[in-house]
């Protein structure tokens, strides 16, 4: 049974006033934040680049774990980690088996921890080979692009497998995290909760953030 914890989604968060957000996600008892990096290419939205990251570094010590859905992650690592990214998570996608080692070992010379994402569509066990390399693995439970959309729940076997292979590897899940999702992913190994809308949304967020870190994963 591992601890789990929640990491609230900058996406959803009022950007005219995202310092005192990142506040409020502090006071609220979070420990950690999610940055979600878009090029307009890898998915079909843009969002933010190492500016902002450097002006989050500037707001919150709190760990910054940075979702890089962009075509050309290689490029951009080094500027992401100067920026003050702690964590720098990569799609395998993206990367593609032939550069993903590379990719991996870029990341962690920069010195931030190293995530591997996967999207609803991709098989892992066709990148197990990569997970002993890497600090965290994040399922997608949504299309990347957008906050709020629902929760796809032929991702759930997906997770058992990689719970079952890595017992001790920190599993992310990302997309249409709630309240009635939590029960669910938890159940099935994952330990570190991405919520942008159930958490923005919530009358409660520190409830909210306390109620999903009572659960357990398995
Ligand atoms: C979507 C992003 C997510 C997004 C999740 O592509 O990667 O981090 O913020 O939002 P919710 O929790 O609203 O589904
Ligand atoms: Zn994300």
């Amino acid at each position: 049974m591992r601890p789990v914890h929640v990491l609230p989604s900058l996406l959803s968060a009022d950007f005219t006033r995202l310092g005192a957000e990142v506040s409020a996600c502090a006071a609220a008892g979070a420990r950690m934040l999610h940055v979600d990096v878009m090029d307009g290419h890898f998915v079909p939205n843009i969002t933010v680049g190492p500016f902002i990251v450097a002006h989050l570094r500037r707001a919150t010590s709190l760990h910054l774990d940075v979702h890089l859905m962009i075509t050309d992650a290689q490029k951009y690592i080094g500027d992401f980690r100067a920026a003050g990214a702690d964590a720098i998570t990569i799609h395998v996608e993206a990367v593609g088996q032939r550069q993903l080692a590379q990719a991996i070992a870029q990341v962690r010379a920069s010195g931030a921890a190293v995530g591997l994402a996967f999207n609803p569509d991709t098989d892992p066990e066709l990148w197990l080979w990569a997970l002993p390399q890497v600090d965290l693995v994040m399922f997608m439970t949504v299309y990347p692009g957008f906050g709020g959309q629902a929760f796809i729940p032929s991702v759930r076997p997906r997770i058992r497998v990689v719970r079952k292979a890595f017992p001790l590897l920190p599993i992310q899940v990302d997309g249409g995290i709630n309240r009635e999702t939590i029960p669910l992913v938890t159940a099935d190994g994952a330990d570190r909760l991405v919520c942008g809308n159930a958490y923005f949304t919530d009358a409660d967020p520190a409830g909210f953030l306390r109620w999903a870190e009572s659960h357990h994963a398995s």
